[in-house]
């Protein structure tokens, strides 16, 4: 029955993970999937995470269906931490949430939402480069993907001119997807000046804004800071979507909680949008897990587990921080590395995007036993003080060939 299924590619990410657990080499550093390691090289749970799971077992819950769009304690506290407190569309009842399977899953609910109810376009413009799953996910969904001009090579930094000039000749009405914060693949985010630009292009041309936010907290080390594009976006009149991940700042994974939202004009509409949501979810999956929105909602609703919260995600974004400084001397000084490196250091959240190229990834994986994505994108997290040096002395080793 399935003699004509051809066999499909590894997953660009994923896939590694799977290369590297069949390496048994003992120097091996998987630097491909983003996923935070502590400086042991080890899975970190949080102990905010922990302490909310020791109050869920305690309050013995039962393990009935969640309604079609989640927790609602969870939906709510999730909006509460991307729009912000004093939001008005949140103060308005005016954002349609509902919980999702990561931000994956968040992505998919929009694209598919957006594909059937959008009324200007089916076209969604990413940047270039993006995370590689926006590509399949958003044509899977049913919309035409276009990009925007974002990564400039020669500068190892944002190509803002080539962005706004992409953006300011789309068609009106097209969808934009924008990373809020802490770009993947490239580490390098608009500043709040750039921000405002784009903000005032996407109005322009009456584009519509999609924010993918995968790394609240993790960019900067604030929750609100890192907010910052999609607060000032709703604050400026527009209407967005807005998929959230609790994967990397709540380290939650694999338990696969997130959230879809999107504002809208007035409490009625809203109403319409979520039973709209609820007709998308229902057929795909049912009704989204339970204990992964219990631990977050737990955190984000108890004042004593989200400070621990909130300090634990800057000790992460902290702990990244120091490795691109001890990267950056390695590269730079010690081994005197052929190439300029200081974006090492400049770039922000979970990945660098190191310049290196495919040659000198596979180079990388076959020699050194190291594994990374082939555009040359490593997890920061997964460099700690003890295969930092001999990360550095392989990238030596493959540059120089
Ligand atoms: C990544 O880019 O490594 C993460 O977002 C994990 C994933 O699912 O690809």
């Amino acid at each position: 029955t399935w003699s004509a299924v051809p066999a499909g590619p590894p997953d660009p990410i994923l896939g590694i993970s799977e290369a590297f657990k069949a390496d048994k080499d003992p120097r091996r550093i998987n630097l491909g999937v983003g996923a935070y390691r502590d400086e042991n090289g080890k899975p970190y749970v949080l102990n905010a995470v922990k302490k909310a799971e020791e109050k869920i077992t305690a309050a013995k819950l039962d393990k009935e269906y969640l309604p079609i769009t989640g927790l609602a304690g969870f939906t709510n506290n999730a909006a509460k931490l991307a729009y912000g407190a004093n939001s008005v569309p949140r103060n308005q009842n005016a954002i349609a949430v509902t919980q999702s399977i990561s931000g994956t899953g968040a992505l998919r609910i929009g694209g598919a939402f957006l594909a059937r109810h959008y009324p200007h376009s089916k076209t969604i413009y990413v940047p270039s480069p993006t995370w590689g799953n926006h590509i399949p996910l958003f044509k899977d969904s049913g919309l035409e993907v276009k990009f925007y001009r974002y990564f400039d090579k020669k500068t190892v930094g944002l190509d803002f001119e080539g962005l706004k000039e992409d953006l300011k000749n789309a068609p009106e009405g097209a969808i934009v997807l924008l990373h809020a914060c802490a770009h993947n693949p490239t580490g390098v985010d608009p500043t709040q000046s750039q921000w405002k630009d784009i903000s005032d292009i996407v109005a322009e041309k009456k584009l519509f804004p999609f924010f993918d936010m995968a790394y609240q907290g993790f960019a900067s080390g604030s929750t609100d800071y890192d907010a910052f594009a999609v607060r000032y976006f709703v604050s400026q009149g527009h209407q967005i979507a807005l998929s959230q991940s609790f994967a990397k700042n709540m380290g939650l994974y694999g338990e696969r909680v997130g959230a879809f939202s999107l504002t809208t004009a007035d409490e009625e509409e809203r109403k319409r949008v979520d039973s709209q949501l609820k007709i998308i979810v229902r057929p795909m999956y049912s009704n989204p897990p339970l204990h992964g929105a219990h631990i977050a909602n737990t955190i984000l609703s108890d004042p004593e587990l989200y400070k621990e919260w909130e300090g634990e995600v800057k000790g992460m974004a902290d702990r990244i921080i120091n490795m691109r400084e001890r990267l950056y001397q390695l590269l730079s000084k010690e081994f005197q590395t052929p190439g300029e490196w200081s974006h090492v250091k400049s770039q922000i959240g979970m990945f660098s995007f190191t310049g290196l190229n495919t040659e000198q990834c596979k180079a990388l994986a076959e020699k050194a036993h190291i594994y990374m994505t082939m555009d040359g994108r490593i997890s920061m997290a997964g460099l700690n003080g003890s295969n930092i040096e001999y990360f550095a002395q392989s990238v030596d080793a493959a540059v120089r060939g």
